[in-house]
């Protein structure tokens, strides 16, 4: 599915923006713009009774996202959790906070700035030209595939992971968040396949753990993310094992299932516009705000659940203590009254207030790192590639949390 125009309106009575298929078979463009005009502040009931609200204009994502007082992030942060207090709670970056959040955060974001990353920045390329050698070798290439595996070159460079480990953890963090998603299914159900992941995940993270207390580095707090929650010191106490395990987790997460989405969503969209492509690829200038578009475009970090602290109003509706609040990310990025023609992607446009990495006190943590990767990937693909031609069917992953791109078979033209 290419991001388009949406064409009409959803009835509202039909909005299900809770099942995963409407991103990976239907249009969540359509239904974010409708809700948009017409119940901005919208709440939606399950069948179990559950029910939850969906905000979807920028300033009100903004809001939710911004006011942690008011909408708390520590009773779970997303929306398949719904009504089941995250056991991370208060003890997970991601699931907690300020002022224990920024007691964690403010350590960790220390290796993630632009001169801590400035060294590793040739072991990235490196990794990065590897992934793309086979592109221009002339056979059909699955851009879905390779972009999957994109980021794990940065977050196993921050966590100091051994390399032969990528494979099965990029496929867990997969699992993690598209369970429903029948590829990467096992046990036959989303919560068989949400429990195996999770398993593997925290056994593996609880190994490296005790890998580094058996054998400490010297440098063990600057030596990488791992070694630096097991260092830090939170109101005067160490984390305890299974919050550094969480943590852990969180990053790896956090890193894993996002960032080449971004590209493979871009280019997906310039195959029908060409010029703008080629605009983008031979203007140095234009790199930086065309991969800001590209984020506000592909926005692949669909949503993000707070709870209500107490009774609040947004927008004239009544929000209850507890409730659910759901922050459409895309939605908020083609809000009409923030972005020109919203459906357009413009590589210039400026300015450009989108928040593909999220906004407030969890704006994400990686965003120097994920900034990193994608210039040095579309330099190298503007570097080698003329145009891309689509060469088998795109396949979308079955979330409502990511919007991913698991398969997209291409067709290179390299530049002579
Ligand atoms: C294009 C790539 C990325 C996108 C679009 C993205 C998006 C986001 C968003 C929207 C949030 C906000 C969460 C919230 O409000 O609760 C977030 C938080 C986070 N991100 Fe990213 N992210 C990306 C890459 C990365 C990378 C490379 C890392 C790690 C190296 C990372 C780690 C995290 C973590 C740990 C958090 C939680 C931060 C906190 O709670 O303070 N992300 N990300």
């Amino acid at each position: 599915m290419r991001i388009t125009v949406p064409e009409s309106a959803v009835p509202v009575q039909d909005i299900d923006l809770y099942d995963p298929r409407t991103f990976s078979e239907g249009d969540p463009h359509a239904i974010w713009r409708t809700l948009r005009h017409e119940e901005p502040v919208f709440w939606q009931q399950l069948p179990d009774g559950r029910g939850f609200w969906s905000v979807t204009k920028h300033d009100d994502v903004c809001r939710v996202l911004g006011d942690h007082e008011s909408f708390t992030s520590s009773r779970g942060a997303i929306l398949k959790m719904l009504g089941t207090p995250d056991p991370a709670g208060g003890r997970q970056m991601a699931v907690s906070d300020p002022p224990r959040h920024t007691h964690v955060r403010r350590p960790l974001y220390q290796l993630m700035t632009p001169s801590a990353l400035r060294p590793q920045i040739p072991k990235i390329h490196a990794a990065v030209r590897k992934l793309l050698a086979p592109m221009t070798s002339g056979d059909t290439w699955d851009m879905g595939v390779a972009m999957t595996a994109l980021p794990m070159i940065v977050s196993g460079i921050l966590m100091g992971l051994p390399e032969e480990d990528y494979p099965d953890l990029v496929r867990s963090g997969l699992m993690t968040v598209a369970p429903d998603d029948e590829r990467f299914q096992v046990g036959g159900s989303a919560e068989a396949t949400l429990h195996q992941a999770h398993h593997d995940l925290f056994a593996y993270f609880a190994a490296q753990v005790r890998k580094r207390r058996r054998n400490p580095p010297p440098d063990l707090a600057d030596s990488d993310l791992i070694g630096r929650l097991m260092t830090l010191r939170v109101e005067g106490s160490r984390l305890s094992e299974g919050e550094i395990v969480s943590n852990c987790y969180s990053l790896l997460l956090g890193a894993n299932v996002n960032t080449g989405h971004v590209v493979s969503a871009a280019i997906l969209q310039l195959m029908d516009f060409p010029e703008q492509y080629e605009k983008w690829a031979t203007d140095e200038s234009l790199l930086k705000p065309g991969i800001r578009e590209a984020l506000r475009w592909s926005s692949p970090v669909v949503h993000f659940l707070r709870y209500a602290v107490e009774d609040v109003e947004v927008r004239g509706r009544k929000i209850r203590k507890d409730d659910g609040v759901v922050a459409w990310i895309p939605s908020a990025n083609r809000d009409e009254d923030v972005f020109d023609d919203p459906f357009r992607f413009d590589v210039g446009r400026r300015p450009n207030r989108e928040i593909g990495f999220g906004y407030g006190p969890h704006r994400c943590i990686g965003a120097v790192a994920a900034q990193i990767t994608l210039e040095l990937t579309f330099q190298e693909i503007f570097a080698r590639v003329e145009r891309f031609e689509q060469a088998g069917e795109v396949e979308h992953l079955v979330s409502n949390f990511t919007a991913g791109i698991k398969h997209f078979p291409v067709k290179v033209t390299a530049r002579r």
